[in-house]
């Protein structure tokens, strides 16, 4: 059975200006696979996690077809039973782990309360998982980074907290929401390649919303291209060259290659108004 079956999703907010259509009929199946999702900013990335996560504003209307976890219709799912499955099932990576950490609870304190809502029985157990589980996402000292608050540790630090925070409850999906976008280049590899191993060995499903096509093609195997509240292309990772998308195709010609010559300038993506098709 599929762990996420989307059908026709659609997002509608009302705004001052009158009705927008955020999500305009995104259909999206998969299973215990790593699907990047790619798009220019405001194309409904988050939205479509969020959609998953039954996390869309209050003030906007969600319908679609189909929209189910695990074989669960999440449209009609009780909120009680939605966020039980937030809890254990499926994890969510932001980009800012100030949102996911809570500033007057050390990082131990929260760990635990994360294994203990994921279904670990006793805080002992839990306790024991949060360190191994620290020590997984390569915190060198667990003990000492159990009793830190979140202030006391460094961006990349933090982030690998929050990485280690959603998998300790062992998920069976993890949405990562450009999780590494506000880090350093150097340490954005290093946690990605962290977060792909978490997902490797743990056998979870991995959604990753990033803007940055090269980085998702490097760390998924499936790649959903999304223009304007649509899936505009899937292609496989590896034969992103068979994309037929001109958006997608743009995106590839603006990417700078290892023989780019210097001083040389890279292609401007031109959107055409076809490319939003009613
Ligand atoms: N809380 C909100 N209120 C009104 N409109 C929103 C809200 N969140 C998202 N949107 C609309 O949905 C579109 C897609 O947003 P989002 O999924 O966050 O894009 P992105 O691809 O950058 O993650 C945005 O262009 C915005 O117009
Ligand atoms: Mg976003």
């Amino acid at each position: 059975m599929a762990l996420i079956d989307i059908e026709k999703l659609r997002v509608t907010f009302r705004t001052r200006a009158g009705m927008h259509e955020a999500l305009r009929g995104v259909s999206l199946t998969m299973g215990r696979e790593k699907v990047g999702i790619v798009g220019e900013s405001g194309s409904g990335k988050s939205l479509t996690g969020k959609a998953i996560l039954g996390l869309v504003p209050g003030h906007a209307t969600v319908t679609a077809d189909r929209l189910a976890f695990d074989g669960q219709d999440l449209l009609t799912m009780p909120p009680r039973q939605l966020r039980q499955i937030r809890g254990r099932r499926i994890g969510l990576v932001m980009q800012d782990p100030k949102y996911c950490l809570n500033p007057v609870l050390s990082v131990g304190k929260q760990l635990v309360e994360s294994g203990l809502a994921g279904g670990i029985r006793s805080k002992r157990e839990a306790r024991k998982k949060s360190l191994e589980t620290l020590a997984t996402v390569q915190i060198d000292d667990p003990e000492r980074v159990m009793r830190a608050y979140p202030h006391e540790l460094s961006g990349g630090m933090a982030q690998r907290v929050m990485m280690a925070m959603m998998v300790v409850a062992e998920p069976d999906l993890l949405i990562a929401d450009e999780p590494t976008s506000a880090l350093d280049v150097t340490v954005q590899l290093e946690v990605l390649r962290l977060l792909d191993r978490l997902v490797d060995q743990r056998g979870m499903g991995l959604v990753f919303i990033s803007h940055d096509l090269r980085l998702v093609s490097q760390f998924c195997d499936r790649v959903v291209v999304m223009y304007a509240g649509r899936v505009v292309e899937t292609l496989r990772a590896d034969e992103l060259d068979k994309a037929q998308h001109p958006y997608t195709r743009g995106l590839m010609e603006c990417l700078p290659t290892l023989d780019h010559a210097p001083g040389q300038r890279l292609k401007v993506l031109e959107r055409q108004a076809e490319w939003v098709t009613p």
